[in-house]
């Protein structure tokens, strides 16, 4: 359960109407307040009447409950290293009602679940990973710290993705696959084969295409 003080540090468009979206499934409505030091300017439309966002650019109170703006895994991390002196522990997991979430799946702290995911037995989902809508994670897969999946990925079991990676919307990885850290997996990519640290790599089969200089 929330509490009543809510603070997204950071604010990506794409987060906040995810964020919003699962609050609003979840029927919470807790009072929204967003550090937006990061001259992020959100467009209006975005800030749903529902919610009293009150939107500053520096705060004192480290108490309540906390939860990043941004999606891509670069600026998550940014944001962690702006705002070190949030506790992990007081980084909410933020899992839409219309998931399907194994008991034995352990989640991290400041992990969001977007609807229609299917989270399979044994999985462990690491601090800071975003899984947005229509995702599958098959059994025994580790997915690390800030991981970002975009829309639609199917993951099958015993993969692991590496920390700070992002995997674009509707790639399948096969069973058993490793993917490293900091790493780009282009939309509509199929994994075949292993991917190492720091590449962007796309297609079908999966192919690296160049280092990731991010
Ligand atoms: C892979 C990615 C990061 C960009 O890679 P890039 O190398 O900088 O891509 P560019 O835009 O410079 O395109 C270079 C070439 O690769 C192709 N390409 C880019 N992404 C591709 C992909 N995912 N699969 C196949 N080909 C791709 C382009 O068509 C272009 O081909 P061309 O040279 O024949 O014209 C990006 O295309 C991508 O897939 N991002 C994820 C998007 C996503 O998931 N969005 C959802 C947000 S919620």
């Amino acid at each position: 359960m929330l509490s009543n003080e809510f603070t997204v540090l950071g604010m990506s468009e794409g987060c906040i109407s995810m964020i919003l979206d699962i609050l609003e499934s979840n029927n919470q409505f807790p009072k929204i307040r967003i550090v937006n030091d990061l001259r992020i300017s959100p467009k209006k439309e975005y800030l749903r009447e529902s919610f009293i966002i009150d939107q500053i650019t520096e705060f004192e109170n480290i108490d309540g409950d906390f939860i990043i703006g941004a999606s891509k895994p670069q600026a998550k991390m940014e944001i962690m290293d702006l705002y070190k002196r949030v506790p992990l522990s007081n980084f909410v997991k933020l899992i839409s009602s219309k998931c399907d979430i194994s008991n034995t799946t352990v989640l991290g702290n400041g992990s969001i679940v977007n609807s229609m995911t299917c989270i399979a037995a044994h999985t462990k989902i690491k601090d800071f990973v975003f899984i947005n809508r229509g995702c599958t994670i098959g059994h025994h897969t580790v997915i690390n710290n800030y991981v970002t999946l975009n829309p639609a990925v199917n993951i099958a079991g015993n993969v692991t993705v590496g920390e700070s990676t992002l995997i674009g919307m509707g790639t399948n990885i096969i069973d058993g696959i490793n993917i490293g850290s900091n790493s780009i997996i282009g939309a509509g990519s199929v994994v075949t084969k292993d991917i190492p640290d720091g590449v962007i790599a796309y297609g079908s089969p999966c192919k690296i295409i160049r280092a990731n200089e991010a």
